[in-house]
């Protein structure tokens, strides 16, 4: 008989290799892994950030993903009032980026699952931290008016888009506020978010981007974003207007802290959707300069 421990140490070691989710475009960052070599079968973007120095954590640094951004010209485009579609996936080679879309099925590893996936204990593969659709806890975009990776702050980037129930399957859209502003000449850059609600380490994802608004007519510059902060049933609670990605269970820069259970009687976990106050849909917040 295998002993338990053994086989909970060979489920985490495939789960660490291969089975976490990102978000996929040739404007991000880490494409190509954490070395400058070309590599359709990439994952280094997936690895959850936990417990991680600021350094660590922020623009993925702990394995220097913030350090290979996109070929020049790439851009993750934001076309203002529309939307624009990303793959959330395990693996590049999961994803049409990689060998003309070959190994990619409608879910985030290739493979095929059922339409009501439901696994009460936890879906691990893949590894979509939630036990169905309905307990996928949210995703979300934020954008920063920098066009150098080294100036974007907490102080200046900015939730923007959000979609609940993601990650789920593999391509997701994301909508845009028709009043986004232009970007400075090299672009911006942008953020994807993902805080899972428990169903294993209760870590955080944050990756970055090269991006840029196309079509935009509004000059007005979005406002300064201030942290998210637990309401669920309590609207008035809610931080007002713009609101920063959440930073969670790392080491420093932390910008909430939960304690207790939920409205569902289950622990309480930030996410991106509206026990912190983010809707599912497009913002705007214009008005204060960043
Ligand atoms: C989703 O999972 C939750 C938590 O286990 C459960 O309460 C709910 O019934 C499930 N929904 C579906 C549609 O399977």
């Amino acid at each position: 008989m295998i002993h338990p421990s053994t086989l909970l140490g060979a489920l985490s070691l495939v789960g660490a290799a291969s089975a976490h989710v990102a978000a996929w475009h040739k404007g991000m960052y880490c494409l190509n892994g954490n070395t400058p070599n070309t590599d359709l079968n990439s994952y280094a973007i997936v690895s959850p950030l936990w417990q991680q120095p600021f350094n660590g954590w922020w623009m993925h640094g702990f394995n220097d993903c913030n350090k290979y951004p996109p070929a020049d010209g790439d851009f993750l485009e934001i076309p203002a009032g529309g939307s624009f579609q990303v793959e959330l996936a395990t693996n590049r080679a999961k994803t049409t980026l990689s060998y003309g879309g070959r190994d990619v099925s409608d879910w985030p590893d290739g493979q095929t699952y059922p339409e009501d996936y439901n696994v009460p204990s936890c879906i691990i593969s893949p590894n979509l931290h939630t036990q169905n659709q309905s307990q996928a806890a949210g995703t979300a975009f934020a954008i920063s008016y920098q066009s150098d990776i080294n100036n974007v702050n907490p102080e200046n980037l900015v939730v923007f888009t959000v979609r609940y129930n993601t990650p789920w399957k593999r391509v997701v859209h994301y909508d845009v506020p028709a009043a986004m502003p232009a970007c400075p000449p090299g672009g911006c850059i942008c953020a994807w978010g993902w805080v899972p609600n428990g169903c294993g380490e209760p870590n955080m994802y944050q990756q970055p981007f090269k991006c840029r608004v196309t079509g935009a007519t509004s000059t007005a510059p979005l406002a300064k974003p201030n942290a998210p902060v637990w309401c669920e049933g309590n609207p008035d609670a809610c931080t007002k207007g713009a609101k920063q990605m959440i930073y969670w269970h790392q080491l420093e820069g932390n910008n909430i802290d939960v304690a207790g259970y939920d409205l569902a009687g289950v622990l309480r976990s930030p996410a991106y959707n509206n026990k912190l106050g983010f809707n599912d849909e497009r913002y705007l917040f214009v008005g204060t300069p960043v």
